[in-house]
């Protein structure tokens, strides 16, 4: 086995164990921060949400007051505004959305799904739980889902209490059957925000190409240099020395001097060899002397 293809194969070795190592660590930080993306952008959304329902609250609401008394505007309502306000978005943005999930909605569009419902029923189960956190497969990729749990207060009941206290025009418009009946303190609903997986963990997947890509790149170039610089600073002059020897071996004391250029310890060798075949030379012109 040649020397080059020695050093070449640890080489490999070496780069082999070390790019599977750094790969594998590049690829759990990637992923950790594609999953910290994704739940960045559900916290913004949950955000935006209660942004949307703060200034219907303080702003809008109070300016449609008046015009309430002869009929109800639900742009008044800010649980009805975070949700128009995501409807629009999704317009633009269809694998993200956004639902004021509710078990007895007063609009029949809040209401939740089996597994919406899922998750209010543990929020209702277990008090202390404000967040929950999971993934599902929905028609648009998987998705990561944030849910946080809708509460009643003294402040809602007079619409969602009993018919009878609800302003008449709510009843006019909504009717008495449903998104009545709740109690304070209950959780009556999810906020429930998806967020696409997908686009996260493609560009983590192109931020892993790509370093392994430059890694390799790196490595070949490295090899070459390693090869060339070898190839004439050791192998080279270590052949041309082997042949110089094998020559004089056979008595041909025509071949040329060793080479003792190159290489520090390449060109001692050299040097060396040179001193031993000029001693060797004239040991054996006095052995034919001496005869
Ligand atoms: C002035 C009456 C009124 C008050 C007060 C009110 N709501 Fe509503 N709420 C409504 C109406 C009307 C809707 C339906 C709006 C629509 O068409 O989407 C609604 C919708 C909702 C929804 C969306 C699900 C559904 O029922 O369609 C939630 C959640 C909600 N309200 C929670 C609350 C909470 C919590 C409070 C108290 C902090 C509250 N509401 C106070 C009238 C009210």
């Amino acid at each position: 086995m040649s020397l080059l293809f020695r050093i070449n194969l640890v080489l490999v070795a070496v780069f082999a164990v070390a790019a599977t190592l750094t790969g594998l660590a590049l690829r759990a930080v990637l992923q950790t921060n594609a999953q910290r993306e994704i739940r960045a952008e559900a916290q913004l959304m949950i955000d935006s949400a209660l942004a949307a329902r703060d200034y219907t609250a303080s702003e809008v609401a109070p300016l449609l007051h008046a015009q309430m008394q002869h009929e109800f505007l639900p742009q008044s309502v800010a649980f009805y505004a975070a949700t128009e306000h995501f409807l629009r978005l999704r317009a633009s943005r269809p694998d993200y959305s956004y639902q004021e999930a509710t078990l007895n909605p007063m609009n029949p569009r809040d209401r939740a799904t089996d597994w919406q419902a899922d998750i209010i029923q543990r929020f209702r189960n277990e008090p202390g739980m404000h967040e929950f956190v999971g993934e599902r497969d929905t028609p648009m990729g998987r998705s990561l889902y944030l849910a946080r749990p809708i509460r009643a207060s003294a402040d809602c009941m007079p619409c969602h209490s009993v018919p009878a206290q609800a302003p008449p025009t709510l009843l006019a418009r909504y009717g008495s059957n449903n998104g009545f009946g709740w109690q304070v303190g209950e959780v009556v609903g999810a906020q429930v925000v998806s967020v696409p997986i997908a686009h996260a963990e493609a560009s983590a997947a192109r931020a892993f190409g790509a370093f392994l890509l430059a890694l390799a790149t790196a490595f070949v170039a490295l090899l070459i240099i390693v090869n060339v610089v070898l190839y004439t600073l050791v192998v080279r002059p270590v052949r041309r020395m082997a042949q110089i020897a094998d020559r004089l071996s056979v008595g041909d004391y025509s071949a040329p001097d060793f080479p003792s250029h190159g290489g520090a310890e390449i060109a001692a060798l050299g040097t060396s060899f040179n001193r031993m075949r000029r001693s060797l030379d004239k040991a054996l012109k006095m052995l034919e002397t001496q005869r």
